[in-house]
């Protein structure tokens, strides 16, 4: 079992993020910040037809809110736009082997992002 607060995967995540960085001409990026901690995250979609091909991401936070947004690259990488907007934030809590409640924003940040870049991609396209 792990000491403290976090998971073996969400400190596995921290340390070694996945998808860390940013896409030049991007379709769809997004950046949302939450006003109590002051973190923030910002996640960029290289998008073809209706699929994510690649997806990075740049977050200036917590340890929680950096395994989040980790997690949540590796979740959406490769489906389709529909599937990634199902993607909430209770499973990639999930995935991380749980987060302490004080967290739980911290994955509410990621989602927001996600969802954010997503829409940013579609008001481009005119939908
Ligand atoms: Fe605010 Fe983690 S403490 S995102």
């Amino acid at each position: 079992m792990p000491q403290g607060p976090y998971s073996d995967t969400v400190i596995d995540h921290f340390e070694n993020p996945r998808n860390m960085g940013e896409i030049e001409e991007a379709d769809g990026v997004a950046e949302v910040g939450n006003p109590t901690c002051g973190d923030v995250t910002k996640l960029y979609l290289k998008i073809e037809g209706d699929r994510i091909v690649d997806v990075k991401f740049k977050t200036f936070g917590c340890a929680a809110a950096i395994a989040s947004s980790s997690m949540t690259t590796e979740l959406i990488k490769g489906k389709t736009l529909d599937e990634a907007m199902k993607l909430t934030n209770e499973t990639v809590t999930e995935h991380l082997g749980g987060l302490p409640p004080a967290k739980h924003h911290c994955s509410v940040m990621a989602e927001d992002a996600l969802r954010a870049a997503i829409e940013d991609y579609r008001k481009k396209q005119g939908k």
